[in-house]
């Protein structure tokens, strides 16, 4: 089963609509000749439409950062997976550990917008990942089979086809310390033996499994080499569109 890699920008909270169109239109000219790859850039709900508009004939692939799981409601400050749909958005970033540890985010709010975005037609990126006190604890292993089960609960597998999980140790994540070959290799096998077992075995063939956690230019090269590694969720190194091409361009 070959699956296209999929190179994932998320822009967290940088750039105004400006920026994000003069980077996003840098990216799509340097990455014009990029083929079989799927390249994704996620900037915040305000530049959504702007970033859109830029990429319309290009190949780059718009990617949302959250989403809430109503369709609608008294719901402050929310966007729902139908507006994100309406907005041209293609991917959304779900379960992101920065929302798990400033914003309350759980497994089940996750399942909730997995539901959501399937429903929608969008495609969920689950991400999940083991904190440096789960790791040193060894429950790594422990933590992720939740964080897919608790994710994935009652979601008919028939309506996953296009979805991604994100293995993002949290260590890894802004520190410049990128998890090493062996251990992406053994949690990355470990995912894909999970969905297998526990999902559907079309899904463990189907799923794509990116690693995200201080990839760079310098690393990423290492990490696409890995069995089990279909791409990459990249946070700062993706904010520059020179460099984040050098990652785009590994090969
Ligand atoms: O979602 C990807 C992000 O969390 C990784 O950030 O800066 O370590 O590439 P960074």
């Amino acid at each position: 089963m070959t699956r296209i890699p999929l190179i994932a920008g998320n822009w967290k909270m940088f750039k105004t609509g400006p920026e994000a169109v003069d980077t996003a239109t840098h990216l799509a000219q340097a990455c014009a000749d990029v083929q079989n790859k799927d390249i994704m850039i996620a900037p915040t709900y305000v530049c959504l439409p702007l970033v859109a508009t830029a990429i319309a004939d290009t190949s780059l692939h718009l990617g949302a950062q959250n989403l809430h799981f109503e369709k609608q409601g008294a719901f402050t400050g929310e966007i729902s997976a139908d507006m994100l749909a309406a907005a041209g958005v293609e991917y959304v970033i779900i379960g992101h550990s920065e929302r798990r540890q400033y914003f309350f985010e759980t497994d089940e709010t996750v399942n909730k917008k997995i539901l959501a975005a399937v429903s929608n037609r969008l495609k969920p990126i689950l991400c999940i990942g083991e904190t440096l006190a789960q790791r040193e604890a060894g429950n790594t292993f422990l933590t992720l089979d939740k964080q897919v089960a608790d994710g994935l609960k009652s979601v008919d597998p028939e309506r996953l086809q296009d979805l991604v999980i994100a293995y993002e140790p949290v260590w890894a994540i802004g520190t410049g310390e990128t998890a090493g070959p062996e251990q992406v290799e053994t949690v990355h096998r470990f995912l894909r033996t999970l969905v297998d077992t526990k999902i559907s075995s079309d899904l463990a063939r189907t799923v794509r499994i990116i690693y995200g956690g201080s990839v760079k230019p310098d690393n990423i090269a290492t990490l696409m080499c890995i069995e089990d590694v279909d791409g990459v969720l990249v946070g700062g190194a993706s904010l520059d569109a020179r460099i984040f091409t050098q990652i785009v361009k590994y090969d």
